[in-house]
């Protein structure tokens, strides 16, 4: 496989703890270094760093892997993405290197299309005097403008479509990129006079368009279509922009529309992203549980509005996040609301934002008990245990009705058994603390010195090994002969195989000089362990035999509890 001698090559120009600083604050630690975990918020540091090992581990969240697992998961990337990723930043020209797709290549051809596609419109926009004054008249700077890619598709049917042809792009990926349409005659523009907004992926690719009109005329904005590289209902416009001020800031601004993105960002909201006018779909919001689990969303102030809230709130709630409300003074959005009063008002507005039970509160048209019923239904939409019993809490507070009422109103109309949710999505505990058994003892001994297994195999039998991820670890290890290197072991573990390896590679759990003992010491208590069960499960059979008078049965099951004494001894 040609990723191999990539990976080959990564391994010797990169070094892990330098990557991850350019994400994460990294302080000495002995051997080690430590930092703020990335993929969980905490105060004190529980995120490791082993430049010897070249992997990470975080004791917080129990996340761990080699450099590339750290970018699949900081960037949101596939595997042969994040190959290319960090080629770039080592400076290896992946030209060398074929990495694996799995598509021939058209993921790739579609990205060079759109790339091409936003230098044309930028160009167009530099030239054209009615794009470049309508976008000044709607308050942008050249700064925000050249910061978002902006550009113009110009008033013809085939000033895109023929360049493209003649940069000998293949029809056949054109057709696919949704930017150049088909027709009974033939390939045409699918944007044309329209100021161009690229909507760019978290690796920073251009993977479709927003295109708008400078008139009245409609559609007021168009949309790429869906493609290989685009699924409109799941991308988040801005959040390439907006991730590193979603990750400061602690959370993200939800908001309407393309210039609300734009507008907020030049005014300092760099958390601000949008749907691509879709309402809020769970799709959008793994994306965006990345970087954080908290949003404001910000809504006109008009019935459209509210309506988009109502059903927008449940998802957020359903999806974990803590959310709040903004709805702006009737015929405002972000955008004109900004440019008319500034920033200053803008912030106080989003720290005004309420809680999804206030409103509720506010906007439910029904009397009182309505308004209960509302706000139960969306409480029970939430996917949290933790989240359901705070906003209970909350409406309880607020109405003056005691929360044991308002629970059981809630299961009511859930129509579910009492309890039944309380279970099914009661959260995972904690990772912290750890329990060291025999079995994880003797996996950490394989970690720490791999020439161990041999021997362990040879006096515990695998099916002897309980714990199911251990399992699975020993059996790739096992497999995976001595030949293989840890790295190319470890890349071949899921997620929860991969933490487990690293949280052992941490703290192996005893020290190195007695590891020898400490084997015989889990095998030992292994094999004890396997016996007693024996043991066990032989008196409950000769109980039986008794039970029912089987002498012959019994006869046999006590020579075998014989053996079994005598072979303890
Ligand atoms: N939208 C869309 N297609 C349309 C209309 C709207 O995709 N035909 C999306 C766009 O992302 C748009 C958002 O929905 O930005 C909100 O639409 P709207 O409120 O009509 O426009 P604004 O964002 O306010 O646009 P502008 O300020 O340019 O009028
Ligand atoms: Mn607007």
């Amino acid at each position: 496989m040609k990723d191999e001698r990539l990976l080959e090559e990564l391994k010797t120009r990169l070094d892990i703890v330098d990557v991850i600083s350019d994400y994460v604050e990294l302080k000495r630690a002995g051997q080690n270094y430590k930092g703020l975990c990335p993929f969980h918020s905490e105060k004190t540091p529980s995120f490791m760093v082993s430049p010897d090992k070249q992997i990470f581990h975080c004791f917080g969240c129990g996340v761990g892997g080699n450099v590339i697992h750290f970018v699949i998961k900081y960037e949101n990337l596939s595997f042969p993405e994040s190959l290319r990723f960090l080629a770039k930043k080592a400076g290896i020209d992946l030209k060398e290197y074929r990495v694996q797709s799995g598509d021939d290549g058209l993921r790739e051809k579609l990205l060079e299309i759109h790339a091409v596609a936003a230098q044309v419109f930028a160009e167009n926009l530099k030239k054209s005097k009615t794009a470049s004054s309508y976008l000044k008249k709607r308050g942008l700077t050249e700064e925000t403008i050249h910061s978002f890619s902006l550009g113009y598709a110009l008033k013809e049917w085939h000033h895109l479509s023929n360049y493209l042809k003649e940069k000998g792009f293949p029809r056949a990926a054109l057709s696919q990129s949704g930017i150049v349409s088909s027709g009974e005659k033939g390939i045409y523009d699918t944007f044309r006079d329209r100021i161009m907004f690229p909507i760019v992926d978290l690796q920073g690719g251009i993977i479709a368009f927003g295109g708008r009109v400078m008139d009245e005329s409609q559609p007021k904005y168009l949309n790429s279509p869906d493609t290989p590289l685009f699924k409109k209902g799941e991308t988040l416009y801005g959040l390439a922009h907006a991730k590193d001020g979603v990750r400061k800031k602690g959370y993200a601004v939800i908001v309407e529309g393309y210039f609300d993105v734009i507008v907020c960002h030049h005014y300092g909201f760099t958390n601000a992203i949008a749907p691509l006018g879709t309402a809020l779909t769970p799709g959008h919001l793994q994306r965006l549980k990345r970087f954080t689990k908290k949003a404001v969303l910000v809504f006109d102030g008009d019935e459209a509005g509210k309506a988009a809230a109502k059903r927008s709130v449940p998802i957020l709630l359903e999806q974990g996040f803590t959310s709040k409300i903004l709805l702006l003074p009737t015929d405002d959005d972000p955008d004109s609301f900004l440019r008319k009063n500034g920033e200053k008002r803008f912030a106080d507005l989003v720290s005004g934002a309420v809680s999804p039970i206030d409103f509720v509160m506010a906007v439910s048209k029904g009397d009182r008990t309505e308004m209960v019923h509302e706000a139960l239904r969306i409480i029970s939409s939430a996917g949290d245990v933790i989240m359901k019993e705070e906003l209970v809490r909350e409406l309880s507070e607020k109405t003056g009705l005691r929360e044991t009422i308002l629970r059981e109103e809630m299961e009511g109309r859930g129509k579910r058994p009492k309890g039944k949710a309380a279970i099914t999505s009661s959260p995972t505990p904690s990772p912290r603390g750890f329990c060291y058994d025999d079995e994880l003892l003797l996996l950490s001994a394989v970690i720490a010195f791999p020439e161990k297994l041999d021997h362990i195999l040879q006096t515990v039998a695998m099916e002897e090994f309980s714990n199911p991820t251990v399992r699975r670890i020993l059996e790739k290890l096992g497999t995976g002969g001595h030949g293989e290197s840890f790295e190319s072991i470890l890349s071949s573990l899921g997620d929860e195989e991969k933490a487990l390896v690293t949280k052992l590679t941490f703290h192996p759990g005893f020290d190195h000089e007695v590891v020898e003992r400490n084997i015989e010491d889990c095998v030992r208590s292994m094999a004890e362990r396997r016996s007693a069960e024996q043991r066990k499960q032989l008196h409950e059979r000769i109980r039986q035999a008794e039970k029912k008078g089987d002498q012959d049965l019994l006869y046999a099951l006590l020579k075998e509890r014989q053996r079994l004494i005598k072979e303890a001894r």
